[in-house]
């Protein structure tokens, strides 16, 4: 029950995949919560405008290409006149958005807790102004979330289609004819995968010498090679210095990061995919005395609590991977914690995906930043080749690494490229958070003809010994 003196136990501003499961969690905990957002539907922006519209256009678009261009008239099944009905794809997306964006305003519903609809503000570290309304709360939890990183002197237009950012690349009206992407990383490659699939050429280009930055080096060198089979065009090692729009098309001028001669390239679209970055602003966070770190990242303990007593920080504003998952678990931990129990998050061991085909996969520790951290470490690696199963789908792309520490076997880091690795890798973390061995993963019985039977060969392969290479 809320102190007589608040409004509510705790406020959540934010509901994300951080800040909806903060709220639900502290509700289920018998706490009165509610939840600030200024969006117009639940779910923030995994929800709404990042991983499940950005999903369902990669299902969608890889359908198509399925049926376009891939193995099925291998397997007997042949199509005519495959076409594309795009505004259906874009309907589809609006349609599972909605689904699930209203699912958690009826969990908001059957948990109690009470969505205050506008945009936030402190007034002090319990007193809290969103839209019209001013309401008090012992604790306060910032989720904020994140946003685009502008491209300084690059000004996107969602609305117009031909610069966008994320959120305009999951609505464009049509197939461009050339996409142009800024940025190698998780954004670039996704929806620079849709597009390519739909039809579009697409040219990715990324300022390191290397896509996928973070991500484990030969993952990232197989990544680059697969993609580039598939058609798309990287331009690595390059910076776009400027775009400028005329009569609905751009012009970017790209340079070799270096330095050196530019050159101009046309597009009918081109997407600014360069990271993102934490929302504080409007937060009036003066008022209550607490500064960004110089990423503009609010840093918090290991509890979440900010350095103002009683307002507490999770999910993509705080510094971390900006992943749902991540936000979530940091959801469920910050309310234990404001209920008095015990909330703990192990960041060592937090998976990333990027749902390309294959797809791409990862947790723990790379094996450059294992050596790098002067550790003596065994690598197992197995070819997706070998693999019945993959073999028999005629997904045969990828591998399966696995890094232990030579001393003790604990396995340090997971690493996959291969068409189910973000369902794989499940497996991994849960060895991990275990303190699994490689001998644990190669001694445990996996179903066969599966994919994940390359991960205990990967395992067996540690200790030099894998059966089916
Ligand atoms: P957010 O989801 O950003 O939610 C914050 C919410 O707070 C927003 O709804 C915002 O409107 C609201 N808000 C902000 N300020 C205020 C205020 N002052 N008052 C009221 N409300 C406010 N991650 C994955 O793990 N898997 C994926 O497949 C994946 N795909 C992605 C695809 C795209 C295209 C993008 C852009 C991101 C993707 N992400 C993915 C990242 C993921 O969306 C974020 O990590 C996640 O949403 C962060 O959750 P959060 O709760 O911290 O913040
Ligand atoms: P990112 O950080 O993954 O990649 C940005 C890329 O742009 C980097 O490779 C960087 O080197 C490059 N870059 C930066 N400035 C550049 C410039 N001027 N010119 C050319 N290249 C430049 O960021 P991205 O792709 O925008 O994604 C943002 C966040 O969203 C990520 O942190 C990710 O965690 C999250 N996300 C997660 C997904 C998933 O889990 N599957 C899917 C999509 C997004």
């Amino acid at each position: 029950m809320a102190e007589q003196t608040h409004d509510y136990d705790v406020l959540v501003i934010g509901a994300g995949p951080g800040g909806y499961v903060a709220a639900i969690r502290a509700a289920q905990l018998g706490l009165k919560v509610a939840c600030a957002e200024s969006r117009e539907a639940l779910g923030g922006t995994c929800l709404n405008v990042g991983c499940i519209p950005s999903k369902a256009l990669l299902h969608g678009s890889e359908m198509y290409a399925e049926a376009h261009k891939g193995v099925l008239a291998q397997f007997g099944v042949r199509f005519e006149n495959v076409s594309l009905d795009l505004s259906a794809m874009m309907e589809e997306k609006a349609a599972t958005v909605k689904g699930l964006t209203g699912g958690i305003e009826m969990l908001f519903r059957k948990n109690k807790v009470t969505w205050l609809k506008g945009h936030a503000a402190f007034q002090d570290a319990h007193t809290v102004t969103i839209g019209e309304q001013t309401v008090t709360a012992k604790d306060v939890v910032i989720a904020t979330g994140s946003s685009v990183t502008p491209l300084p002197g690059v000004e996107v237009d969602n609305e117009a289609g031909v610069v966008v950012d994320s959120t305009g690349a999951l609505m464009l009206s049509r197939v461009p004819q050339r996409l142009v992407v800024i940025g190698g990383g998780v954004i670039g490659l996704e929806l620079g995968s849709v597009w390519q699939r739909l039809d579009a050429e697409v040219i990715v280009v990324e300022f390191l010498d290397q896509l996928l930055p973070g991500m484990d080096g030969e993952v990232r060198k197989e990544a680059a090679k697969l993609f580039k089979k598939q058609g798309l065009d990287l331009r690595l090692s390059t910076k776009v210095t400027g775009v400028s729009v005329a009569d609905g098309r751009a012009t970017l001028t790209l340079e070799p990061s270096a330095g050196g001669e530019s050159e101009p390239l046309e597009a009918d679209c081109v997407l600014v995919a360069i990271g993102r970055r934490p929302n504080t602003q409007g937060l009036n966070l003066e008022a209550i005395g607490l500064e960004p770190n110089k990423h503009g990242q609010i840093e918090t303990d290991r509890e979440f609590r900010t350095s103002v007593d009683s307002v507490w920080a999770i999910g993509d504003v705080i510094p971390g991977p900006m992943l749902a998952h991540k936000a979530e678990d940091e959801g469920i931990a910050v309310a234990e914690n404001i209920a008095g129990e015990t909330g703990i998050v192990n960041h060592a061991v937090i998976p990333s995906v990027v749902y390309t085909m294959p797809e791409i996969a990862g947790v723990g520790l790379t094996e450059e930043a294992a050596r790098k951290d002067g550790r003596e470490i065994k690598v197992g690696k197995f070819p997706m080749l070998a693999n019945s199963r993959a073999k028999t789908n005629r997904e045969t792309t990828g591998f399966v690494k696995v890094i232990a520490d030579a001393q003790t076997d604990r396995v340090l880091g997971v690493w996959m490229i291969n068409s189910l690795a973000g369902t794989m890798i499940a497996q991994a973390a849960q060895a991990m958070e275990f303190g699994a061995t490689s001998e644990d993963i190669a001694y445990t019985c996996h179903a066969h003809p599966t994919q994940s039977e390359a991960l205990k060969e990967a395992a067996m392969a540690v200790q030099g010994k894998p059966i089916h290479i």
